[in-house]
């Protein structure tokens, strides 16, 4: 199984190799292709809600790039690709939440059209996040972590007032999603909202007006 380091590579490679450009000119923008995700099979959603348990423990291996797709799926996958629906229901279908992947290979943002991580930043904050996170469980070694962010703007300009709970709400069956797909592919998580939105969106350096609402460690459960 591929990590995401070594899809950029091959992705930047490639396109450096047919567009002439310099591989640090694509680092910031290139998008690398997830695997495709499943769609079908696996654990009953009866039986993930029988077994989802909040982890608080994690081995080190890191998640294969299959993984971490088909968790990113399960948070804001097309469903629907006529209307752009997703697999998480969206106040005003204008889908206030981004999604952000943290590893040891930066930090990446879920391209949702395109079933693709794009990299924002090439350095493995995984530590700085640990830090950040409320004990005791913090990340719990994992190796990887999503964040769900905030983004109001569009929302509030609809929904006004309303626009915070409807967000939070959106982060919330998000949220439901990727715990119960990482339940079903044997994973661990833990819904995380202890933390201090400012410094963890310092520390990944996430686009202005975005806020860090949740963070779900994901990985191998430990034991
Ligand atoms: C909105 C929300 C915020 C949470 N924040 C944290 C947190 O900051 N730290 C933590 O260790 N657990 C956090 N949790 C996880 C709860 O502690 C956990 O869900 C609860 O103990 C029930 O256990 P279970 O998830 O295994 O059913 C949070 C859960 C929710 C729903």
């Amino acid at each position: 199984m591929k990590s995401i380091r070594s899809i950029r590579i091959a992705a930047i490679a490639s396109v450096a190799l047919l567009g002439g450009l310099s591989a640090a000119a694509l680092r910031q923008d290139a998008a690398s292709p997830l695997p495709k995700p499943a769609t079908s099979g696996g654990m009953s959603l009866t039986e993930a809600l029988a077994k989802r348990r909040s982890c608080t423990a994690y081995s080190n291996k890191p998640l294969t790039s299959d993984q971490i797709g088909q968790l990113c799926w399960a948070a804001q996958g097309i469903t629907e690709p006529t209307r752009g629906f997703r697999t998480a229901p969206s106040a005003m279908a204008l889908y206030s939440i981004r999604v952000y992947v943290v590893d040891s290979a930066g930090v990446h943002e879920y391209l949702p059209k395109e079933h693709a991580l794009k990299t924002l930043r090439a350095d493995d904050l995984v530590a700085g996040l640990q830090a950040l996170v409320a004990k005791p469980a913090g990340l719990g070694g994992a190796t990887t972590a999503m964040i769900l962010g905030m983004n109001l703007a569009p929302l509030a300009e609809r929904a006004g007032p309303r626009a915070e709970k409807f967000a939070a709400m959106e982060a919330g069956h998000i949220a439901e999603n990727v715990l119960l797909q990482a339940t079903a592919l044997g994973l661990g998580s833990i819904p995380v909202g202890g933390f201090d939105e400012a410094k963890v969106h310092d520390l990944l350096k996430l686009p202005e007006g975005i806020r860090p609402v949740y963070i779900l460690p994901l990985g191998t459960p430990k034991g």
